[in-house]
């Protein structure tokens, strides 16, 4: 394993961000990291970039113990951090080789020109950071993370704010960067972490609720149905409905309940009988399949019972 996360929390006054996160990564591996805003993403990813100190619990990269050992864990960490911090007024080539420096790379001058090469930079080489446009500063973004050939990329939200030629452009970089390296990847958008990822952490108000690859997460739900059912009032209670054959989880809000269950079981039936023996009056009955982005949607609404 290339990433091994243990516990990890961070506190930020009375607001817990990231709380007891654990979870695992080995080289070759794509892992999306997803979550609403505010989930905890960076928070998470400065903590494995030696950023910001854990308030508890601890990783490791590469072997090295990020408290232990943090100048190993930078050297075998490439991080391009969500804002792209990049130095507007230098030349794409002068920009590289101060980073260049910093790792006291051998050689730099090959080095650049590899890594010009890598993120397709050739053009755009000799103009100032300033003028590029966003998809090119966040190929620059990508130069400077992996300048030093790390065996672990952490790339947070590297594809927000770009339009969709430069989005593919920057995706078939990480796909590439993958083959060999172990690659962290946050998002907010499902369907990116679909076409990129081979394994899914969801995190939602610091706490992580899903890890899965994402053959497993489509498996699970697909053939699923989630049916909403509204009562007249609110005076009920859930438990006839899940007892119905075929349900696989019950969520009470108000008037309303929603229901998922199993496809091929078709629900709607048993529900409807439910609802009759309890003496309630259904206002309103719909189902609808679920999709990656409802299942996404699923796990990080907040739970109301
Ligand atoms: N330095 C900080 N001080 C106080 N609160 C912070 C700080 N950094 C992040 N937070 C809070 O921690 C939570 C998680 O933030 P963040 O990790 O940036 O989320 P994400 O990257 O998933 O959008 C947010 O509620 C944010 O306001
Ligand atoms: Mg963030």
């Amino acid at each position: 394993m290339s990433i091994v996360v243990n516990g990890i929390t961070k506190i930020f006054g009375t607001q817990t961000a990231v709380n007891n996160v654990s979870f695992s990564a080995k080289p070759g591996e794509i892992v999306g990291f997803l979550g609403p805003n505010g989930a905890g993403k960076s928070t998470t990813m400065k903590m494995l970039c030696c950023y910001l100190e854990p308030s508890s619990g601890t990783a490791e990269v590469e072997g090295f113990d990020i408290l232990k050992n943090p100048l190993e864990v930078r050297k075998n960490i490439g991080y391009l951090p969500e804002q792209n911090p990049l130095y507007d007024d230098m030349y794409v080539r002068e920009y590289l080789g101060f980073v260049a420096g910093l790792h006291k790379i051998k050689n730099p001058d090959k080095r650049i020109d590899e890594v010009i090469q890598t993120t397709g930079l050739e053009k755009e080489q000799h103009k100032i950071i300033g003028t590029l446009s966003k998809g090119y500063k966040q190929r620059v973004g990508l130069a400077q993370a992996i300048i030093h050939d790390p065996k672990v990329l952490i790339l947070d939200e590297p594809t927000s704010g770009l339009d969709m030629n430069q989005l593919v452009g920057i995706r078939q970089l990480i796909r590439e960067m993958g083959k060999e390296k172990t690659v962290i990847f946050s998002s907010h958008i499902m369907q990116e972490i679909q076409a990129l990822c081979h394994r899914v952490l969801i995190i939602n108000d610091g706490v992580l609720i899903a890890d899965d690859s994402i053959a497993d997460l489509q498996a699970r739900v697909s053939g699923q149905t989630k049916v909403v059912v509204v009562f007249s009032n609110d005076q009920y209670s859930k438990d006839p409905f899940v007892a119905v054959p075929g349900v696989i989880s019950v969520q009470k809000e108000g008037d309303r309940l929603t229901i998922l269950g199993k496809d091929d079981a078709d629900i709607k039936p048993g529900i409807f009988k439910a609802a009759v023996d309890s003496g309630l009056t259904i206002v309103e009955m719909k189902s609808e399949l679920m999709n990656m982005e409802s299942i996404f949607r699923q796990l990080t609404q907040k739970q109301e019972i």
